[in-house]
């Protein structure tokens, strides 16, 4: 991040701050520890009602995390033979091995992170009984707050509810009606949700279209007080990354503030850290948000910033105020699943290594995610190809419209960790397959269609290997 778009978003974030405390409506949390059915409650007030120096908390945090991980943590299974069953999912009595699952990783199924949920459950209860800013803010969020500013290399941390949650709280508290958003087209739908509260002037530029994104800016960015650039940083649809780099650049040529969404990066590109690592060097979104509920296995949604822009979300974000905050259990397996995504680079590397795998099998491009779409264009040709990989003993749901753009409904295949070589060897084989069967169908129509002269018949999808 550059000084100039970091410390305007810093000031921008301070003098509502400071507005705040001047009326005394600014909000610290306070951890609280419930335990037990005597409801017991531990409160932690900090001296004035001031949160401790930010440096001694996380160093206290870390430490003890670190203790509690080595004793915890055991390796998973990368190998073939494999014993986490992410990948299984059972319809109609049939268990079909899932080519769809965002658990990258295959964590949510890791002994560590099943063993430290069930040990927060029963230390603070099912759930955070309250909002964060009341008495829901367990002694979990300080260490997972900790761990994914460290990871993501940011000054602090603020855990959301859930990703979507992340994002419908942080654009409506930076942006408002004289703000102009610029939105890459396949962008999350939370991302577009946040948007509109905001009242912002929305424009979608077309995507990864760094020429159009200009365009955009050169022609629109002075009729504005602020401006946000907000893509997703693996698209979740598509598998791509975002062109982090000229964005970051341009961001800092128009003054605007860069906002990545890393729900898809986190934990499977940048060596674990995400999209924003995956470039060298690395790039410096003002803010990156994303979700724990993907690679890392459990549920929630976090925003990466500064101290200020993470103070500010605290006091302005409204999912985060009004809204129950993160159950202990939910939070203690991020932990553990945390904790082995920035130690265990063999892990993190492994599902793009499988999706490069399969692509290098059936003439795909090379994928730069886990994430590997397969274009089939009709919703009729995506649910055919789904069926008949069900038949085999494969679950891969067909994506269609409104979740993707007209005309591309596809086959969105998901590797993970948890998958082996062997397995995916052998669904590639059966991709091929079908694939061929498709193309070979669309031939044998059209062929019929020009000896009926039937020129109204409507032509099926030809598959199409995406090109990135
Ligand atoms: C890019 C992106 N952002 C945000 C979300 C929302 O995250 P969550 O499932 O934690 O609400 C998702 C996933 O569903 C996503 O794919």
């Amino acid at each position: 991040m550059t000084t100039d778009t970091a410390s305007q978003l810093d000031e921008f974030c301070a003098a509502r701050l400071a507005a705040l405390e001047k009326q005394d409506l600014r909000r610290y949390l306070a951890t609280t520890k419930r335990q037990g059915k005597a409801q017991t409650l531990h409160k932690t007030l900090h001296r004035a009602n001031k949160p401790p120096a930010l440096d001694e908390t996380r160093d206290n945090m870390r430490d003890k995390t670190r203790d509690k991980a080595r004793d915890e943590i055991t390796p998973i299974q990368t190998e073939a033979g494999a014993k986490t069953p992410p990948a299984q999912n059972a319809t109609q009595d049939k268990a079909l091995l899932s080519f769809s699952c965002n658990d990258y990783l295959g964590l949510a199924h890791h002994p560590a992170v099943i063993q430290a949920a069930q040990e927060a459950a029963a230390e603070y209860g099912a759930s955070a009984g309250a909002s964060r800013l009341v008495t829901g803010n367990h002694p979990l969020f300080a260490t997972l707050e900790a761990q994914l500013a460290e990871l993501k290399q940011t000054q602090d941390c603020v855990v959301f509810g859930s990703g979507y949650l992340a994002n419908i709280g942080l654009i409506p508290a930076l942006a408002t009606s004289r703000d102009l958003l610029l939105i890459d087209e396949l962008a999350h739908a939370c991302i577009y949700a946040g948007a509109q509260l905001s009242g912002a002037e929305i424009i979608r530029f077309k995507h990864n279209n760094m020429a159009e994104l200009e365009t955009h800016l050169a022609q629109r960015r002075g009729a504005y007080e602020k401006c946000l650039l907000l893509t997703d940083g693996v698209f979740s649809m598509d598998g791509d990354l975002a062109p982090l780099p000229q964005m970051r650049h341009l961001a800092d040529q128009y003054n605007a503030w860069l906002i990545t969404d890393d729900a898809h990066g986190i934990g499977v590109v940048g060596g674990g850290r995400g999209s924003s690592f995956a470039f060298q060097p690395a790039v410096k979104p003002d803010i990156q948000m994303g979700t724990l509920s993907k690679a890392v296995g459990s549920y929630g949604g976090y925003v990466c910033a500064s101290a200020t822009v993470c103070a500010f979300l605290r006091n302005r974000a409204r999912p985060f105020i009004y809204s129950t905050g993160l159950p202990p259990m939910s939070a203690a397996a991020a932990i553990a699943a945390l904790q082995l995504i920035a130690t265990d680079r063999s892990l993190t590397e492994r599902p793009l290594a499988l999706a490069r795998q399969f692509c290098a099998q059936i003439g795909l491009s090379e994928p730069q995610s886990p994430i590997v779409p397969i274009i089939l264009r009709t919703a009729k040709a995506a649910l055919q190809a789904s069926m008949q990989l069900a038949q085999d003993g494969y679950l891969v749901t067909a994506i269609r419209p409104p979740s993707v753009p007209e005309n591309t409904a596809r086959l969105r295949v998901a590797f993970s960790a948890a998958h082996t070589m062997e397995q995916v060897a052998q669904f590639g084989a059966r991709v091929k397959q079908i694939l061929q069967t498709i193309a070979d169908e669309k031939m044998t129509d059209e062929t019929m269609a020009d000896e009926t002269m039937a020129s109204d018949i409507a032509k099926p999808a030809e598959p199409v290997l995406q090109e990135k």
